[in-house]
């Protein structure tokens, strides 16, 4: 009998619609729309709306937002930019891209932005100490909220706040979660808190358009830079649209016959022929810039986007379910408990055990493909370390979790089947 493949990558939230939409939208009478239309400005109003922001722009992905929002700050070339480190390359490549240098901050137990060693962190690194409210050299804080587990925003705000920093919000992960807003009881959507935020609608992510990100404008006083960066840009280029939209009709394919090799033969065939791209490139993985540079969110990838944003709530609480049932299920390896982030998303699961190689091998011989976010300091395993500017040791917290991380995926397609299925591989084979 054919084994069932479950995945946790490869377009885990595409359907059959966003299959027929994909095909649809190649159709040659399409084309004349593929890069311009409707779509985008319907896109930038639904997500301005949700955040209450002051201005959105969409972009070809959540890197190039995260650039783009760097780059409008009002800070001097070269500064600081504070950074947790369980995190990805393209996040690093957008503050160096942007002209600006990292300063790594470990993480808490939620995965997110420690407060106490970012005071710790601009203690030592940003001069004068956080009392005297300068940081010389220091000027942003990029806050992530990791697999959609929201940050402590409040107090992170307080921080930025005493020392004059500005706060970029990641929301990659997360759109849809709610975190605490600055006033005690309340809370907002994600992105609502930073000066400036952004949303990733990239192939892995809350919702997919297999690439695709937004910057989100909150303080006025950068509405005036984005916007005129904006203007200048244009929609990506017609063949990257192309594969953007090949990229769901290919892994539809492979997924159906990824239990042969046929499947695994479909994408790299796929990939050598450049009929469908990578989500974190060789160049990238090397910080050499790419030869795209950001562009405008093509009208295809706005509209694939805009029909998953109408699934968004359904998906994020299958996905608060299916977190909840590996809470309740999971015997070895505790994972975070839904009810102490009640505004969590859950893009994926995390999980730390003791033998994390083992399990991803043993899970992917039964047909259950985990992920690793994020097996090391700035991922994927395979970027060329010496071009991160971490410094080993700097983030011990990180490291640990580095070491014995895995993810189960939450997407929507998953059946209390398939639940089940990885929940017995991790009680057989996870150590504590
Ligand atoms: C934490 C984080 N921020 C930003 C991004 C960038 O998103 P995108 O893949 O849309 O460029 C990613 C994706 O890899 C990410 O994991």
């Amino acid at each position: 009998m054919k084994l069932k493949i479950i995945h946790t990558a490869l377009a885990p939230n595409a359907g059959w619609s966003d299959l027929a939409r994909s095909l649809h939208l190649l159709m040659p009478w399409q084309w004349p729309r593929l890069r311009r239309g409707p779509h985008l400005a319907r896109l930038e109003e639904h997500m301005k709306k949700r955040v209450g922001a002051e201005l959105t722009v969409a972009v070809g992905s959540g890197r190039e937002a995260l650039q783009m929002a760097l780059a409008a700050l009002p800070i001097p070339p070269g500064s600081i930019i504070l950074v947790q480190s369980f995190t990805c390359m393209v996040v690093i490549n957008a503050i160096r891209w942007a002209g600006h240098r990292p300063l790594f901050v470990d993480i808490d137990p939620s995965y997110n932005l420690d407060p106490a060693d970012l005071e710790n962190k601009i203690r030592a690194h940003c001069g004068t100490g956080i009392d005297s409210g300068v940081s010389p050299g220091c000027a942003a804080v990029i806050v992530q909220h990791t697999f959609g587990i929201p940050a402590r925003m409040r107090r992170i705000g307080e921080i930025c706040r005493n020392n004059g920093l500005y706060i970029v919000e990641d929301c990659a992960h997360a759109l849809g979660a709610v975190s605490e807003s600055g006033n005690p009881g309340e809370v907002a959507q994600v992105g609502a808190a930073g000066d400036i935020s952004i949303f990733s609608f990239g192939r892995s992510k809350v919702i997919s358009a297999v690439n695709g990100g937004l910057v989100a404008v909150n303080n006025p006083a950068l509405a005036g830079p984005v916007r005129l960066a904006a203007e200048m840009l244009q929609p990506a280029a017609r063949g990257r649209t192309v594969q953007n939209l090949l990229h769901i009709p290919v892994t539809s394919l492979a997924k159906t016959f990824y239990w042969s090799p046929l499947g695994k033969l479909v994408m790299l065939v796929s990939q050598k022929l450049h009929l469908i791209n990578l989500e974190v490139t060789p160049a990238e993985k090397q910080s050499r810039r790419p030869h795209y540079f950001i562009s405008r969110l093509p009208n295809a990838m706005a509209r694939l986007a805009l029909a998953q944003l109408a699934k968004l709530d359904r998906f994020n609480l299958s996905r608060r379910k299916a977190a909840q049932y590996y809470f309740d299920h999971l015997s070895v390896a505790a994972g975070p408990d839904p009810s102490a982030h009640p505004g969590a998303i859950f893009l994926r699961y995390p999980l730390q055990v003791a033998n994390p190689r083992q399990v991803l091998l043993q899970a992917k011989k039964q047909g259950v493909i985990l992920g690793d976010w994020y097996s090391v300091p700035v991922a994927p395993c395979d970027v060329d370390a010496s071009k991160t500017g971490y410094v080993p040791g700097s983030c011990p917290h990180c490291e640990s979790a580095n070491a014995r991380m895995i993810n189960l995926p939450t997407h929507p397609a998953l059946t209390t089947a398939d639940l089940r299925r990885i929940v017995k591989i991790i009680n057989q084979y996870a150590e504590n």
